[in-house]
């Protein structure tokens, strides 16, 4: 197995996108902290971790306050021997029109999605840097995060190209420690977040949510909505030996529509 040996921790891993690299990742042979805002949740994928045959540990973090970044790294070297693999994957959004956008709103995305995954990334490479054996970072983007006019947010969007911004600032600084620092760009992935931005949109355009996705497949030059499974796919292999050498990219897996 390509992560044999290796230890995950996985940002947002109950549900969605996170919980699908997290069980790609442990097919993989990683272990995986798990951690996530809702500890149920958590505790649910390491479950199903632990019923494949895996390991896991489940964490209650909200990544957004530092005290609780520490103390979600300090669980994962206490419960594993080091961290070699992290994808700084949680966020939060809701479909919002730009001109609707007010301070509250701005503030909750940027909180998680701005300055929770840019002190998660710090604080996991820092003890990366202290263990010497390298990394493999994966920040969670967005196309949102490369203009794509069809985002939902722009509060979100602007935070998503934070991340990619981030990411290039980190590659060069990581690079002396062998850290890899990658991001992936998701399309319209079904998960709760895209049900619930899509069910937002569809209410506003009234029309039945089942038309939403439609209209949004049609969208897309492949023709299909992603699968969690699509990404945790580019996340195994950015984490694995294929990626050894990828660092300071923006990944799209989104069916084609954004082209760079
Ligand atoms: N679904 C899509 O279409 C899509 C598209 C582009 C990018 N993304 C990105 O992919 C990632 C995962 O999205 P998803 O669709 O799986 O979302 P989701 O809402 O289905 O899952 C997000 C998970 O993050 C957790 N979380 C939220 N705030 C947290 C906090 N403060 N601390 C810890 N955990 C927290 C939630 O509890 C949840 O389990 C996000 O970064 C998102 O921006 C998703």
């Amino acid at each position: 197995m390509l992560l044999e040996g290796k230890v995950a921790l996985v940002t947002g891993g109950g549900r969605g996108l996170g919980r699908a690299i997290s069980l790609r990742l442990a097919e993989g042979g990683a272990r995986i902290a798990v951690a996530d805002i809702d500890g149920a949740t958590a505790a649910g994928t390491c479950q199903a971790i632990r019923d494949v045959g895996g390991e896991s540990l489940a964490i209650q973090a909200d990544v957004a306050d530092l005290d609780q970044i520490d103390r979600m790294v300090r669980e994962t070297l206490d419960a594993f021997d080091g961290l070699d693999i992290f994808v700084n994957n949680a966020a939060v959004t809701q479909a919002a029109r730009i001109m609707d956008i007010d301070e509250a709103l701005w503030d909750r995305i940027h909180r998680v999605n701005a300055k929770g995954a840019f002190f998660c990334m710090q604080r996991v490479a820092r003890e990366m840097m202290r263990q010497g054996r390298g990394g493999r970072i994966i920040n969670m983007s967005s196309v949102a995060g490369k203009g794509f006019p069809g985002g939902s947010n722009a509060a979100y969007a602007a935070a998503k190209a934070g991340i990619i911004a981030m990411s290039q600032l980190a590659t060069h600084p990581f690079a002396e420690h062998d850290i890899n620092v990658n991001s992936i760009c998701p399309g319209a992935v079904r998960t709760p977040m895209l049900e619930a931005t899509s069910s937002q949109r569809a209410w506003e355009a009234g029309v039945a949510l089942e038309e939403m996705m439609r209209r949004a497949e049609a969208s897309i030059p492949l023709g299909r909505i992603i699968e969690p499974e699509d990404i945790a796919e580019m996340a195994a292999f950015l984490a694995g030996p294929g990626g050894r050498n990828i660092t300071g990219q923006a990944f799209n897996v989104d069916g084609g529509v954004v082209m760079h």
